[in-house]
Parts: C-alpha cells; structure tokens; sequence
C-alpha cells in the first residue's frame, strides 16, 4: 500500500502491492490526469482524403530514420481513432492532447482548404466529447506543409502570417466545441534539431536566430487570433525545459552547457512570457528584429506547458552549431532503457524553476519513459520499469506541488506507442502496446497502474 492508502489493481481487481502509488494528497482538487500524442506520430494516412505532404513525410523519403520506417501507417489513428477514444475512456483519463496535422487541413499550408480533413478533427473531437475526455488542441507539432518549407518555411518571415491564418482556420471550426489550445509543442526542439544541427558557422547560427524569432511571431500571433475567436479559450505554449548540466569539469564545457540551456529552455519561453529575450542572444537576434515585434510576441497566456524527461549532459563541441555536444552522463546514475537519466528530484528541480520563473499555472504536457522494442507480446506489455518511472516523476511532483508550485494537471507521453521520429518504430513510448502488423492495441501493466492511479487520485 502506498503512503496515501491506495494500491493498483489490475483488470481482475487483485492488488498489485509490487506497484505502489505515489502521494497525490498536495495535488488540486480539479487536477488533471491526461496523456498525450501527435498527428504524424500516430496518424498514418499520409496520403488519402487530401493531405498534403509535411516536412516530416520527405525526410523520411531520405532514409534518414531507422530502418527506413515512415509515418505513412503509423497507428493508423487516422481510421481507429474510435478505439483509441475507448482506451482514454478506459483509461480515465480528464484529457487528451494531440495536434491536428496542418498539411490535412491546407495541403498546400494555405489557401485551399481540405474539407475531409477538418471533418476527421469533427469526428476526433466529438469522439472525445462524448467520452467525456477533454481535448486539448495543440496547433503545430512538427509536421509543417512541405509546401511552405519549400517557400522557407521558418525562416521566412510571412511564416507568421501563415501560421495566423492556419490558426483562423482551427479556432473558427473548433472553437465552438474545444477551449484549449497551445501554439506550438516544443519550439526549441524543433529550431535547435531538426535542422540538423551542423557544422558551425555563421549562416548557419544567423538562420537559427532567425527562425527562433519567426516562431516566436508565430506564437504571438495564434494567440491574438485564439482570443478573439474563441470565447473562453485557454492557451498556453508547450516548453521542453530540460537542466542542462556539464558532462566533464572544463570551463569550457560550463560555458558549452550555460549557453545551450539558454537555446533549450529560456529563448521561447522568456520572450513569449516576459517580452524579452535572454541577455546573451539579443544582440543575434536584433537583425532579424522590426519595430514592435516583442510586443507581438509577448501576449498573455493563461498557463506554461511543460515537457520534461531527464537532464541532460553536455560538452564543448567548438567545431559544431553553437559549440555544443552530448557529453558522458555520471557514472552510476540510472537510465532508462534508451539512455535517458532516470532524476525525479530533476523534475522537481525543474517544476520549480519554471514556477519561480514564469509564475504561470504549468500543466505537464509530456513525461514518460521510452523502451526499445521487445521481442514477444508477454514482453512487450510488462513494463515494470515504465511504472517505477512515472511513480518516481509523479511523486516527486506531488513534492513540487507541496512546495507552492502551481502544477495544475499531468499527461503521460504517450497513450500509444509510436514513431518515435529519427527513432522510427525501434523506441516505444506508450501505455498501450501496437503491433505494427496488426494494428492491434494491447494495454500494458503501466496502462492498468496510471488507471488505478487516477483512479484514487480522484477519490480524494
Ligand atoms: C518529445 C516530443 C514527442 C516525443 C517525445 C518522446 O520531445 O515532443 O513528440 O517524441 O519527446
């Protein structure tokens, strides 16, 4: 029995006493327990009913994933998502973050728009309503029209008018029926790797700063557009702030580390919540700077999204982008299965920060554990593992939320294993296992626990 009384059961209702709750008592009352995933991760259908094709849908074409995989089937939630529904309801979940898939609804990223492809988002989100499953719609995560790529894509300035006109597009159609949204899922992320990070040089570095600055104007314009179309909307934007930390002694790596962390956690959130950027880039960013554009970006949100895994370790790379690499992680300290760190007190460590620093309501977006794939069904639902991580990480929030950190609401990543982008299919992330032959859904133990878990989270 865990220190709040409760114990897991599974299906057939036996206590599972090796899986104990963490607390829950210094949660909210109105707390929210939901999970999380995304249109190319888990969509499939990449070319029926009009899509158009993403970024992501050509660089897989290059070969650059493993083992060749695609997101061309993916969990082909695009025609099961009445099924995923009833794992959420199953599940008793409050929420459900996803993200609908820009190029399924503007194939081109603007101008025509694809009509099936909003009625698929219809049919999500009635779905969900009707499961009593709140959806949570996050407007952009990843898979930009390769059409506007092909026109610069972040780079180009006009990437904000788009991405307000895009947003025009979901809030009218949605709004009636969804109230919360974020902007972007991870914008550091996106801007920092899926350049591919290269050799180091001063185009290179210019453009960065250019596209973090686009995005930003991006943001700031969703949310004056989210405003004004949709009464009562909440929104926010979702923040992968992870500690960086020195793998090796060096002052050079500490000035490697100092300065990622900057690009990783603060660029975005710093300018977006507070109208300014951190000291160190502002000189970067004043070329691609016009009159009035903090005042765009900084507009008022009502919460911080928040993505957290693990630290991560880093080094000084003089030759590569912004003179940063992945160093050696301490000896001694645990990992996941993929090598990601296993520090709950990281997490803390971090909700507290981010309250400290933003004084925004946070809601946990994203947290969760990823495995290679297992060979054999037995294996590939028993993920004790992925329990004693989210026991850690949940009761070290509980610990977070004592302390005065307004943390409002927790979502696993992810409700299905998926493609795990570079990773392909070899890294799995969900509470439910996918056998990519069949399309079948197994729920794994860790599904049955983060059931029980809200469960008496909720009977508070
Ligand atoms: C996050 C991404 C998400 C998923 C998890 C494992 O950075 O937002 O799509 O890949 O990592």
């Amino acid at each position: 029995m865990s220190p709040n009384g409760n114990s897991a059961g599974d299906q057939a209702g036996h206590l599972m006493p090796a899986f104990e709750l963490p607390s829950t008592a210094s949660l909210r009352p109105d707390f929210i327990w939901g999970v999380s995933t995304s249109s190319y991760q888990i969509e499939g259908a990449a070319k029926e009913d009009g899509r158009g094709p993403s970024i992501w849908d050509i660089h897989c074409q290059s070969g650059a994933v493993i083992n060749h995989d695609t997101g061309d089937v993916a969990c082909d939630h695009y025609h099961r998502y009445r099924e995923d529904v009833a794992l959420m309801k199953r599940l008793g979940v409050q929420a459900y973050r996803f993200s609908v898939a820009w190029p399924r609804v503007l194939p081109l990223g603007r101008g025509s728009v694809n009509e099936p492809g909003l009625a698929f988002y219809d049919r999500l989100v009635d779905e969900l309503l009707a499961a009593g499953v709140e959806p949570w719609l996050c407007l952009y995560h990843w898979d930009l029209p390769q059409a506007l790529e092909d026109l610069g894509g972040w780079l180009n300035r006009e990437s904000a008018a788009w991405f307000a006109d895009y947003t025009t597009l979901i809030a009218t159609r949605f709004g009636d029926r969804v109230k919360r949204f974020a902007t972007f899922n991870e914008p550091s992320m996106f801007s920092l790797f899926s350049r591919s990070l290269g050799k180091r040089d001063q185009s290179g570095e210019d453009n960065l700063h250019r596209m973090i600055h686009h995005v930003n104007l991006a943001h700031g314009a969703a949310v004056d557009v989210l405003r004004e179309k949709v009464p009562g909307a909440s929104i926010g934007c979702i923040h992968s702030v992870q500690p960086c930390r020195p793998s090796g002694a060096s002052e050079a790596d500490a000035a490697a580390t100092a300065r990622l962390n900057i690009y990783w956690s603060s660029a975005f959130p710093d300018s977006q919540c507070r109208g300014e950027y951190p000291s160190f880039m502002r000189p970067l960013i004043e070329p691609h700077m016009q009159p009035g554009d903090m005042a765009r970006i900084c507009r008022p949100v009502d919460w911080f999204g928040l993505n957290h895994y693990s630290p991560v370790y880093v080094n000084a790379q003089p030759d590569s982008m912004l003179g940063f690499g992945f160093g050696e992680k301490p000896a001694g300290v645990p990992l996941t299965p993929i090598g990601c760190p296993i520090d709950p007190e990281a997490f803390g460590e971090t909700l507290r920060t981010v309250h400290q620093s933003y004084g925004l309501p946070i809601y946990v977006l994203e947290n969760g554990y990823g495995e290679y794939d297992k060979p054999g069904e037995a294996a590939a639902i028993t993920d004790p593992g992925r329990i004693e991580f989210l026991r850690a990480y949940i009761g070290a929030m509980n610990v977070a939320a004592a302390d005065g950190v307004d943390v409002r609401g927790y979502f696993v990543w992810s409700l299905l294993d998926n493609f795990e982008w570079d990773s392909g299919y070899s890294v799995r992330f969900g509470l439910t296992h996918v056998d990519y032959r069949s399309l079948r859904r197994i729920p794994k133990s860790s599904f049955t626990w983060y059931a029980g878990l809200i469960k008496a989270a909720r009977r508070r």
